[in-house]
Parts: C-alpha cells; structure tokens; sequence
C-alpha cells in the first residue's frame, strides 16, 4: 500500500501525477483546525504532508501520530514547530536553492523602485499629471555606486552583492553571522557589526529568516541609527522588522523610504498605515514568484517528499539530526 500523504496546495498537473505515482494524495484547502477536524481520520493515517504557507504547529502534530515527512514549497520554514518536529522524529524538508536568484532580482527591483520611486511617478503619468517636462519633485535617488548594506549573507544575500557590486558599481558592507568569504572575495563585501552597517549604508537590505533572535531585529533603536537618507529593503520575514517602528520612522523621516516585500501580518490589511504613505513600495510577497521559479520550488518539494518518505534524503533537510 501506498503511503498517504495530505496536500495543502495546488500542484502542476505534472508534479501531481508524480505525487500520486508514489503515494495516495488528498487535497485540501488549507490547514485550518476546521479543515484538520472534518478530515480527522485522514490526517490521522497521514505520513507525509506538503505544500506552503500554513501553521504546521504542536496541536497540529498531535492529530498526526503517522507523520513522518512534512515538505514545504518554501525556503522559509518559520510556519513549522520545528522543535515539535524533532521530537516527533519528522523530517523537514524546504527548497532552499531555486529561488535564489528569482528572490534576489525581486530585493534588485526594490532597492531600485523604492529610489527612484518607479512605482509612484507611473502611477502619476496613469492619473494624467505629466503635463509638461517633470521637476524635482519627480526626482528620485540614485543607486549605482551607493554602499549596499546587506543584513544576511546567505545564498539570497549573495546574489544580491553580485547584482549590486557587478552591475550597480555599489560598494558591499555586510553583517551575518559569521564571514562570509566568497562575498568577501567575489564582491570585495566588508564585513561589519550591525550598528556599523546601520549607520553606515544607503540602502539595508534585509534577507533573514524569521527566528527567536531576528525578530523585531530592526526596531526604532536600529532605524534611528540610519542615515536620513536611506532606504529600508525587506524580503526575509516581516517581523524581523518592527513594522510600527517603521511606520514612525517614514513618518518623521528618520529614514527616506522602505521596499517591502512582507510584513507582519500578509496580506497586508487594506488599512496598514504602510499604504497610506508615498515613500512605501508594498509588494505582496512576490520574492520567488516567477512562474519558471514556483514551478521549480514545487518540484523540489514533490521530490523532497518522495525521497524523505523513502529514507533516502541527501539534501534539502531542516533538521537533518532526526535520520540520524
Ligand atoms: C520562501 O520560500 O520562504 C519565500 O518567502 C517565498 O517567496
């Protein structure tokens, strides 16, 4: 018998048929407790789960005494317990390579909508106020040649110096966990401590995940330690950032403008303060979605799950301590 598995998100008929080659799939929804209740028994007979942007929590697990691989179609994997996870012995597995470069071009348009305010000036050509030669209150900022200031030098983050320092002529200042030598080779990227980088950068590029020590990492302490002239770029985690302290530091212009790509709460409300102020791109987590890109990530995925259900996992693994 096929093992089953619960799929929480809609798949390429292609990846589908593969799912369904090794296991016996059930679709739904979502991972609501009122979805969880009315398929109890299936959850219960469930040894693997896939799919992306739903709470996989300790009360979750609790109705899932098979599980044994969950899958995610994501790099991020903050929606998961992991602790509970390795408790339990499951596996996590993520796609961490294949949105890299996608996610980098999407922090790339950021960095250089939020400064030349692309978004805003097309939405004043649609309105029809382009009535004559433009002035300085069109104007933007420019970006070649300005200090990139990167906050997480992981693959993401390292893409982004190359677009930056390659292709922008921008002088790399980064902090991460530890030093990053290729950066540092490759791009010539100073490593520094992040009240440095903080004071010292025109643009803060945030690529971290969401975890106990990043978030709220950047509040108004931090904010207020940035040039007046600088611009905010989030597309790790919304909560890495305090998103009333930003809000505050837009206002007063304690910084220039913010490129955001999440939040602390997506959707973002229609109400948020965040869209009610010009110097803001919002952008509604678009980091990997290309459709090249999020066909690649649910690839993965399926194979991930196919080969963590197999016992044959060799990569892509969050907690690789638990096949040990
Ligand atoms: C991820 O994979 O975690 C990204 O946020 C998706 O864009």
């Amino acid at each position: 018998m096929k093992p089953e598995v619960v799929l929480y998100k809609t798949l390429p008929d292609d990846l589908r048929a593969r799912l369904d080659a090794h296991f016996t799939v059930t679709t739904i929804k979502g991972l609501t407790p009122e979805i969880v209740d009315e398929h109890a028994d299936l959850f219960a007979r469930a040894e693997g789960i896939i799919g992306s942007s739903c709470k996989v929590d300790d009360a979750l697990l609790q109705k899932m005494p098979k599980l044994r691989a969950a899958s995610t179609i994501s790099v991020g994997y903050d929606n998961f317990d992991v602790d509970a996870l390795n408790q339990r012995g499951i596996v996590l597995m993520h796609t961490p390579t294949v949105l890299t470069e996608t996610v980098a071009d999407t922090m790339m348009a950021l960095v250089l909508s939020s400064a030349r305010r692309v978004v805003e000036v097309a939405g004043r050509v649609k309105a029809g106020e382009w009535q004559r030669s433009i002035g300085p209150d069109w104007f933007g900022i420019d970006v070649h040649h300005k200090k990139m200031g990167i906050l997480g030098m992981g693959r993401i983050g390292l893409a982004l110096a190359q677009r930056a320092h390659h292709g922008f002529g921008m002088p790399i200042l980064y902090n991460a966990r530890r030093h990053h030598e290729e950066a540092e080779t490759r791009f010539n990227a100073q490593y520094c401590d992040l009240d440095t980088l903080l004071q010292e950068c025109d643009f803060l590029c945030i690529s971290l995940p969401l975890t106990g020590q990043t978030h709220h990492m950047i509040g108004r302490e931090q904010l207020a330690k940035m040039k007046p002239s600088a611009i905010l770029i989030n597309a790790g985690r919304g909560p890495v950032v305090d998103e009333q302290a930003l809000i505050a530091a837009l206002k007063d212009k304690t910084i220039h403008a913010a490129g955001l790509d999440v939040f602390e709460q997506e959707p973002l409300p229609a109400d948020s303060e965040l869209l009610k102020l010009p110097n803001v791109v919002a952008l509604p987590h678009i980091g990997s979605a290309t459709h090249e890109t999020r066909y690649g990530m649910a690839r993965d995925a399926v194979e991930n799950l196919i080969a963590a259900l197999a016992g044959k996992v060799e990569k892509n693994c969050v907690n690789p301590q638990v096949l040990r």
